[in-house]
């Protein structure tokens, strides 16, 4: 779906001279690169943030900073990746499965007014695709229950409406995660994530957390895991946070484009971007109707197309999480299971390869 090579070429003699700066350091854990970073994506969100080891990890310290343990209940949308949800079993808690908004694949926050109890301690609100999920809606559906902002896929997002306009996504919530996985919207060169929160006690104790609960060298307060941001990944980082802009800006150029060329194809529904959040295009997501998406993958695939299916199995039928549950029947994240598709979609995509793209969508409902 994605070359990263080749979306690396403009700036890529930058990248090997930030990497073999740290090889030639010796400082291979924690240290200035990692610290710089930690500055500069503090700016760039205007909300302090923490590196760690990768996106599952933060969600997992988030939790753990909350101290979500056994017999609590976290809602959590029952269509997202499976990490949104792990955590919360690797706590001993109980993950309780929400529906989604059609719109726009996002929690749906009536949803979650009727899955609160007295046992609810957290809500993951996942930042699907590249946009804000409704946190205002939510904090509404459930007042004074802390929200974990899962914005793993919404790097550089931003909500633009409501009490939260002008903010970016992973920065109102009581949490905010991030993963650099290598093709999220800003990727690493390997495993790597963030925490943010604007809490300063939360913001010691979850830092606190990921370096083995230690306040100080060898003074271990609170059970810990170790989930550090490497030097390497942190060097890359700060490389890829200059042109994040841009590769924003150049997606939601592709994405225009596909919108311009695809709108009216009455066998699919391109994605919506709501009235209160930016998109920056993590995935340019379709949904394919009367149950011709395996055809028409396997169309565009013939074509040297490639497609993904983000996510064909809700996580409330995995076998792994069959013992979790709630009453409600996600209707619409059924539905969307069966019909989502995404396009190729990054900034590096030639005009001419989006040209092939759409009339190959063409070609296929004409
Ligand atoms: C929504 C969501 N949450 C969490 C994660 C976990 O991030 P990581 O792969 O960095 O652990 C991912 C990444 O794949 C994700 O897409």
């Amino acid at each position: 779906m994605i070359d990263l090579p080749r979306v690396h070429q403009p700036y890529q003699d930058e990248l090997d001279a930030a990497i073999l700066a740290v090889v030639h350091s010796g400082q291979y854990i924690s240290g200035p690169v990692v610290h710089n970073f930690e500055r500069a994506v503090s700016g760039y969100l205007g909300a302090p943030v923490f590196g760690v080891g990768n996106g599952t990890d933060a969600l997992q310290i988030a939790l753990m900073a909350l101290g979500i343990g056994p017999g609590d209940e976290v809602i959590v949308p029952a269509f997202t990746y499976a990490a949104s949800a792990e955590v919360i079993g690797l706590l001993g808690a109980t993950a309780i499965w929400c529906d989604i908004e059609a719109q726009n694949f996002n929690a749906s926050a009536d949803s979650i007014e009727a899955l609160v109890t007295s046992k609810t301690k957290a809500i993951i609100a996942v930042h699907l695709y590249g946009q804000c999920a409704n946190i205002e809606a939510i904090e509404q559906s459930a007042p004074g229950i802390p929200i974990v902002e899962d914005a793993a896929q919404a790097f550089g997002a931003a909500f633009t409406s409501g009490k939260y306009r002008g903010q970016k996504a992973g920065t109102v919530g009581t949490f905010g995660t991030f993963s650099f996985f290598p093709t999220k919207p800003l990727g690493g060169l390997g495993d790597a994530g963030a925490i943010c929160t604007n809490d300063a006690e939360l913001f010691q104790s979850a830092n606190s957390i990921a370096k083995h609960g230690q306040s100080r060298k060898y003074v271990h307060d609170i059970l810990g895991v170790n989930s550090r941001l490497d030097p390497i990944q942190a060097a890359a980082l700060t490389v890829k946070l200059k042109y994040l802009e841009d590769s924003i800006g150049a997606k939601c150029a592709v994405a225009n484009r596909y919108k311009m060329a695809l709108t009216g194809i009455s066998g699919i529904q391109l994605p919506i971007t709501t009235d209160y959040s930016t998109h920056v295009f993590h995935q340019y997501t379709l949904r394919v109707k009367d149950n011709r998406r395996a055809e028409f993958a396997l169309f565009l695939k013939n074509k040297g197309i490639s497609t993904m299916v983000y996510y064909p199995l809700l996580l409330s039928d995995q076998q792994a999480y069959k013992n979790w549950g709630s009453h409600l029947e996600f209707k619409q994240a059924r539905a969307t299971t069966e019909e989502v598709l995404s396009l190729p979609i990054d900034e590096s995509l030639t005009f001419i390869e989006q040209q092939y793209i759409i009339n190959a969508i063409h070609d296929f409902f004409s």
